[in-house]
């Protein structure tokens, strides 16, 4: 990708737990271009979150190894001093799933939206304006809400708080992991529309997390999809969903099921259930799940190379057919006619 805004080369991230080591994201690249977004989709566990954690440098002082380089706008964040990071995060955001927990309950909203900016040292007048201007860009008038506290908001309006809080930084990024996982699926689309709208009016570069993905097809330009640390198939969207390439996509595909805002949907656990990950895996990691495996898949790692629809897949078997069902839209056919 030429003159990426963000390109992620080899990051691996290790925690330790009780002198054991686990590995949660192995040596996963991925680069994001100006204004585009990117989906980040994979079940329970499989580093979603320690990935956008490590980009803001937000992955714990202690028990916690990493390496890899982290290019933004050419400035490697792996090697940003903390005072350096913290002027980084005027470019750069997250938001997370439950967004009350991330609120202190006695601070008043306007307070919580200017937090980054006392941060960055802006100048009270200017707060005022931005903070004015993000809440405005995310539903909310300002003289409607001001000295108001979180617990007077439903979980729809505190995302959309938290939205705002990001935004007032005026950032050229936001990671959202997993912005509607908490919500009701009728507030999830607004909150998704919200940011999308917000992305087009600000130029907003996105990495989207979310283990569904359904969610993240409205949003994303590109999606990559994580098992157990790695990623086993990125590209861009209609790529990807047309004519998936990974048996775990396809499983993660096959899981979701046909949408239904009267009730909230629960995926079929036993199609997606994870694996211990303290248990090393030889070859490749899906294999016990996969009904495709042969006996390299045991003995031999697949890296990622390019898979029929022009996506990049890690697979020594890839589908080459279009997938049938809900998101097949664009798709002639069946699954394979060998039927593995
Ligand atoms: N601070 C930590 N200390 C130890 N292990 C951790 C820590 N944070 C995450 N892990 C482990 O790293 C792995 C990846 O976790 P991560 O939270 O990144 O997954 P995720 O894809 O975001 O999952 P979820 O969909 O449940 O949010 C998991 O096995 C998790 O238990
Ligand atoms: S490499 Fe083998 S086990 Fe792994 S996903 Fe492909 S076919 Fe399945
Ligand atoms: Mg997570």
């Amino acid at each position: 990708m030429a003159n990426p805004l963000l390109a992620v080369s080899g990051l691996s991230v290790d925690f330790s737990r009780g002198g054991k080591i686990m590995r949660a994201v192995d040596d996963v690249s991925f680069s994001l271009a100006p204004g585009e977004v990117l989906g980040l989709v994979g079940e329970s566990g499989s580093g979603k979150t320690t990935i956008g954690r490590a980009l803001l440098r937000l992955l714990p002082q202690t028990d916690t190894k990493w390496s890899g380089t982290m290019l933004y706008q050419g400035t490697d964040l792996a090697k940003l001093s903390r005072g350096e990071m913290r002027r980084m995060r005027s470019k750069l955001q997250m938001i997370f799933q439950d967004p009350l927990s991330s609120f202190n309950p006695r601070r008043r909203l306007e307070d919580i939206v200017a937090e980054g900016l006392v941060i960055q040292g802006v100048p009270k007048p200017e707060r005022e304006k931005r903070v004015r201007a993000a809440l405005n860009d995310v539903g909310f008038d300002l003289d409607a809400v001001a000295g108001r506290t979180p617990h007077q908001f439903s979980g729809g309006q505190c995302q959309r708080i938290a939205i705002a809080r990001a935004l007032a930084v005026e950032p050229e990024l936001i990671v959202c992991d997993e912005p509607v996982a908490s919500l009701d699926v009728s507030v999830q689309a607004q909150v998704i529309n919200l940011l999308q709208d917000i992305r087009e009016t600000r130029k907003l570069s996105l990495i989207f997390i979310s283990h569904d993905l359904a969610v993240v097809k409205n949003v994303s330009d590109r999606v990559a999809v994580l098992y157990r640390g790695k990623t086993v198939e990125i590209g861009a969207g209609e790529a990807l969903y047309a004519l998936p390439a990974h048996p775990y996509t396809r499983t993660l595909l096959e899981a979701v099921p046909v949408v239904d805002a009267s009730r909230k949907v629960v995926p079929d656990r036993n199609r997606i259930d994870v694996p211990s990950r303290n248990q090393p895996l030889s070859g490749c990691a899906f294999r016990t799940r996969c009904p495709r495996a042969a006996d390299i898949c045991a003995s031999h790692e697949p890296v990622l190379r390019l898979a029929s629809g022009g996506q990049m897949v890690a697979c020594h078997h890839p589908h080459d057919k279009p997938i049938s069902g809900p998101f097949a839209a664009s798709a002639q056919g069946g699954d394979d006619a060998d039927g593995r």
